[in-house]
């Protein structure tokens, strides 16, 4: 889960890292009074979960309260690659003497953490990556030692800091580095750190990703999610524990296995170029215990989804077995009840197979059609969104 800067500020302050005041504001007249409350220069900077929103519009220095209004009014709205700006945050302004680059992640391929640092930050860090990469450090982080004061001057050092600002951007440093570690996070990364004209190091923007696996030991963690931004699909199947993605088509897709899911994607895709073209509407792979409740759930989510003309559930049954399944689905069906609409094709096959197609047939359901391989299935399935469509 990535944080918007102002949850960053908040969480890097919480930790004594060097921040400015912030505020935030989802209305031009509320970043008036931000501004206001804050007073002097600030930055109006736009809220969204991308980077470049400097070089798109999205922060402007601004030196008084009026003029945080009109800057308030062209960045709310804004569209930056694709997400539009609802919120802004009020910064303190800085005078900055020179911008620095650190940041601290996990490096899946070494399976260990890196920190990357360099003395040249600001925004223009990407092209210094492609063009002078020998300017930007690679530091590997051992997960178990972490980083402590020796470890950061070690890595400032490397990002080319001079001698005399060495141990205070490692004081800072070492800071960020227990954000990372004390919030399990797999991204702490700051861009711009400024030495101000006063000699202090601060942190003008920061990046945080969380590692949602490690949710269970951080409760606060869940109030930082952004729960109106998530699909409403999304958001339901993950209130039952579904793993659901919502796609752009019209063939809603049930199966055990994330393995099994992906192949049936691509078989529907395949089946819909002889249908119309009609697509996969969702991932959604329900898991080993292929329960009543499992499957009503999934199929409730799937349903939901008005863009789906069909559903296709393609289950092979293992340790679950497929009377098990069946006996799912019709209980599915039934608890329901007029809330299943739509056509629905299902493929079973594996273990009990035989006594899962006769609990299928003997419930005749009208929306239920059987298919006995997964092709016929996803070519059923297209074949009724395309009708419907
Ligand atoms: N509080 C501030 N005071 C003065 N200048 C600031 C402040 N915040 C940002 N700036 C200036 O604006 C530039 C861009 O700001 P920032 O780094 O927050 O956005 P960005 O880099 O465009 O966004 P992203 O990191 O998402 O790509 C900074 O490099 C800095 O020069
Ligand atoms: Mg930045």
């Amino acid at each position: 889960m990535d944080l918007y800067e102002y949850q960053a500020r908040d969480l890097f302050e919480s930790y004594g890292v060097p921040v400015l005041a912030g505020l935030i504001a989802d209305t031009p007249e509320e970043a008036k009074a931000a501004a206001e409350k804050i007073g002097g220069t600030v930055v109006v900077k736009a809220q969204v979960k991308t980077g470049g929103r400097g070089k798109a519009g999205g922060v402007k220095v601004v030196h008084n309260a009026d003029d945080a209004f009109t800057a308030a009014e062209q960045i709310l709205g804004l569209d930056i690659k694709g997400h539009v700006v609802k919120r802004v945050m009020i910064a303190q302004g800085a005078r900055i003497e020179k911008e620095f680059y650190f940041s601290v992640l996990l490096d899946r391929a070494n399976r260990s953490y890196l920190s990357l640092c360099s003395v040249e930050g600001g925004m223009e860090i990407e092209e210094l990556a492609v063009e002078r990469p020998e300017a930007l450090a690679r530091i590997e982080v051992n997960p178990i030692a972490g980083i402590d004061q020796a470890k950061a001057e070690e890595i400032a050092r490397a990002g080319g800091f001079p001698e005399e600002l060495v141990a205070k951007v490692a004081a800072v440093f070492v800071k960020l580095y227990e954000v990372y570690k004390g919030e399990d996070a797999t991204l702490v990364e700051v861009n711009p750190l400024v030495l101000t004209a006063d000699g202090d190091i601060v942190a003008l923007d920061g990046k945080v990703s969380l590692d949602e696996n490690a949710g269970f030991r951080h409760p606060k963690h869940e109030a930082l999610e952004d729960k109106d931004a998530a699909d409403p699909l999304e958001a339901k199947a993950k209130e039952n524990d579904l793993n659901y993605v919502k796609l752009d088509g019209e063939v809603g897709v049930i199966g055990n296995g994330a393995g099994l899911v992906m192949s049936t994607l691509d078989v529907v895709a395949y089946a819909g170029e002889n249908h119309g073209n009609v697509k996969p509407a969702n991932f959604l792979d329900i898991g080993g215990g292929a329960s009543a409740e499992v499957m009503a759930a999934g199929l409730d989510v799937i349903l939901g989804d008005p863009q789906v003309k069909s559903v296709f559930v393609n289950v092979f049954g293992g340790i679950t077995a497929c009377d098990a399944v069946a006996k799912g689905i019709v209980g599915a069906l039934a608890e329901l009840g007029s809330a299943a609409n739509k056509p629905l094709v299902v493929r079973l096959d594996g273990n009990n197979v035989e006594e899962g197609r006769r609990i299928l047939n003997e419930a005749n359901h009208p929306l239920v059609t059987l298919a006995a391989t997964m092709d016929e299935g996803a070519d059923k399935a297209a074949e009724l969104a395309y009708a419907a469509k």
